[in-house]
């Protein structure tokens, strides 16, 4: 019969404790909150007063149930408080030399039959068991931030927890209404493990001046939908706690550079920029402990619709192609107002894009998202032609030809012939670098990469690819288009995946060699990153999606651009691709769909 918790302790009530606190207390389960400082009780208590008064503000909670709720809460200094507790979970810094004595101390103070469970993110379970004299009866019990929020525990068993305990924590999880996934003692489990390397990525780029916080951000918020970008999460997770976790994953994880902690983050700790915390991270907040994030001197100036100087009218745009995204572009082109040259191979060509754009308005309208009136103008705005000549007078080109750098070149020279000065020529590349492009031309300033995402008229991100010949006046022009195709523009440096592909697919890759490694199963994988960090998708979910082959051929760019060891494309993923298992479009991918 599994076990019953009527009273549990935590110990460290910081960000993680004293969420941890609510998802007990909610759950009527007794508490005693254990702090090292009456000032650092009075910090915890104040959080989960906050968290529990934004609930019943929003309706969630009602306000009979938040005071049954916070008389649950034993609030105490020192570890002495939690003699008679069944269950204690430890959520202090994360520092190893700590916690074991903390489990030393616990082991002496807690009842013999009591758990003790670790809430680390990346230290050994293990290790700190042993600080004790019942490792049997120590676990890992990983919550995830926000704790009252997220709904995934990870429980980790090291190799001496008993069968009976693990199942009564699984069992515990139920009851919170938390989704557990088992795990064996590895540094940074499922989540940590696939998280950090792309937190620590991110961080590099912001130090490398290669983009900034706002335009990272927004680039995995809207590229990938994720709920926040990771800078923004550094913030919420805590610079010290980011900085302890990496260090680790780097030392327990095989000395991966990814994880070597990006000298910006020691400097931030070091000047007191812990995120939300203390009120400045990579953000600025309110205040301490404050979600709300306020303007500082890095945050962009907004020209309120006005020009920045130099930028170019834009009213004619060409467009070269005839697949899918010159397809979906040219609709957000038409849709915006601008008069467009659609330029192709061929008369039969132009018919099917025209087809194609015609049935992608229709079903705007069908929608109730589009007038007819304003299809029927977007599509009197549309010229059809198999002729670069045409393009003669267009003030910005866009090409979206086949992802070939010698067709994209010799198609480069020929509008550098045609075009007349002053023009902005853009690639929508996602993978070629655009110098090699505008190095085509005579004039490498007038050109820039402008990456829209598929599909074109729905995906609200654009990256615009600066090269180290692109002008200001040829960038800023570029920015005003986005903004008014009411596109998010985000700007970044010419390298191989630009901001999103380098960000995401190493996250893949890392997940199919977790797979390869037999540590977990692709559907916890995929949980883990669904309810323990909000991703749309698990990275299984996606790879089927986007395809094997092309993951494949993004990561090996990226290997071959960075030469980062970590970055080597996953041999399970060769062999899935050379065995013909290239996702949904071919069946099967890391899942059968052809049961579905
Ligand atoms: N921050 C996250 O997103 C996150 C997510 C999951 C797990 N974790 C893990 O949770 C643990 C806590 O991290 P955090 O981010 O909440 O840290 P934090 O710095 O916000 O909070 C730690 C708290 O522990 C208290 N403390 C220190 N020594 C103590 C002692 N001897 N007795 C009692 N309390 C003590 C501190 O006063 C502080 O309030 C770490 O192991 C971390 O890896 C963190």
């Amino acid at each position: 019969m599994a076990r019953e918790f009527t009273s549990v302790g935590v110990v460290g009530l910081g960000t993680m404790g004293a969420g941890i606190v609510e998802v007990f207390a909610r759950n009527g389960i007794d508490v005693v909150a254990v702090e090292i400082s009456a000032a650092a009780v009075e910090r915890g208590r104040a959080t989960l007063t906050g968290s529990t008064d934004r609930a019943v503000a929003k309706g969630k909670l009602a306000e009979a149930d938040r005071d049954a709720l916070l008389a649950r809460v034993d609030w105490q200094v020192g570890l002495d408080a939690l003699h008679s507790v069944d269950l204690v979970i430890e959520a202090v810094p994360e520092q190893l030399d700590l916690k074991q004595r903390i489990f030393a101390e616990l082991d002496r103070v807690c009842k013999p039959e009591a758990i003790l469970a670790t809430n680390t993110s990346s230290l050994s379970v293990t290790e700190i068991s042993v600080a004790t004299t019942r490792p049997n009866q120590v676990i890992g019990i990983h919550f995830f931030n926000p704790a009252p929020v997220m709904k995934l525990v990870e429980v980790v068993r090291t190799v001496v927890t008993s069968a009976d305990v693990v199942a009564d924590v699984e069992a515990l999880c139920e009851r919170l209404g938390k989704v557990d996934v088992t795990i064996s003692d590895r540094a940074g489990f499922i989540a940590n493990a696939l998280l950090f390397g792309y937190l620590n990525h991110a961080v590099s780029m912001l130090e490398s001046r290669y983009a900034t916080r706002e335009d990272i951000d927004a680039a995995m918020k809207l590229g990938c939908g994720l709920p926040m970008g990771p800078l923004a999460l550094m913030d919420l997770i805590g610079l010290d706690t980011a900085y302890e976790i990496l260090d680790t994953m780097y030392r327990r994880g095989g000395r991966d550079r990814r994880h070597a902690p990006v000298p910006l983050i020691k400097q931030m700790v070091t000047a007191g920029l812990l995120g939300r915390k203390s009120g400045r991270g990579f953000y600025t907040y309110e205040r301490p402990g404050s979600p709300v994030v306020v303007p500082d001197e890095h945050t962009p100036v907004t020209t309120g619709g006005a020009l920045a100087d130099g930028t170019r009218a834009i009213a004619k745009v060409g467009i070269v192609g005839s697949g899918t995204m010159a397809t979906g572009i040219i609709e957000v082109f038409a849709k915006a107002g601008y008069e467009v040259i659609s330029v192709t191979r061929g008369a039969e060509k132009s018919a099917k894009v025209c087809e194609a754009v015609k049935t992608s308005l229709n079903k705007g309208v069908v929608r109730g998202k589009l007038s007819e009136e304003d299809r029927d103008a977007a599509l009197g705005r549309v010229t059809w032609s198999a002729t670069l000549d045409h393009l003669a007078d267009v003030d910005l080109v866009v090409e979206a030809v086949v992802e070939e750098l010698s067709v994209k070149k010799a198609l480069f020279a020929s509008l550098d012939e045609i075009c007349k000065p002053g023009v902005v020529l853009a690639t929508t590349t996602s993978s070629l670098p655009v110098i090699d492009v505008a190095m085509a031309t005579q004039r490498p300033a007038d050109v820039i990469g402008l990456h829209f995402f598929n599909p074109a008229p729905i995906m609200p991100l654009v990256e615009i690819v600066q090269t180290i010949r692109t002008s200001a006046e040829t960038s800023a022009t570029a920015r005003a288009v986005c903004a008014a195709l009411g596109k998010t523009g985000v700007v970044c440096g010419d390298r191989s995946g630009f901001i999103v592909n380098a960000l995401l697919f190493p996250y893949l890759n890392d997940a199919v060699k977790m797979l390869e490694a037999s540590y977990s199963t692709a559907d916890d994988i995929d949980y883990a990153m669904k309810l323990g960090c909000g991703y749309p998708m698990g990275p299984f979910e996606l790879l089927d999606v986007v395809g094997l082959d092309v993951s494949l051929a993004i990561q090996r760019e990226l290997y071959l651009e960075l030469r980062e060891p970590g970055f080597a494309p996953a041999p399970l993923l060769e062999h899935l691709v050379t065995a013909g298992y290239l996702g949904r479009k071919s069946g099967r991918g890391f899942r059968d769909h052809t049961k579905r």
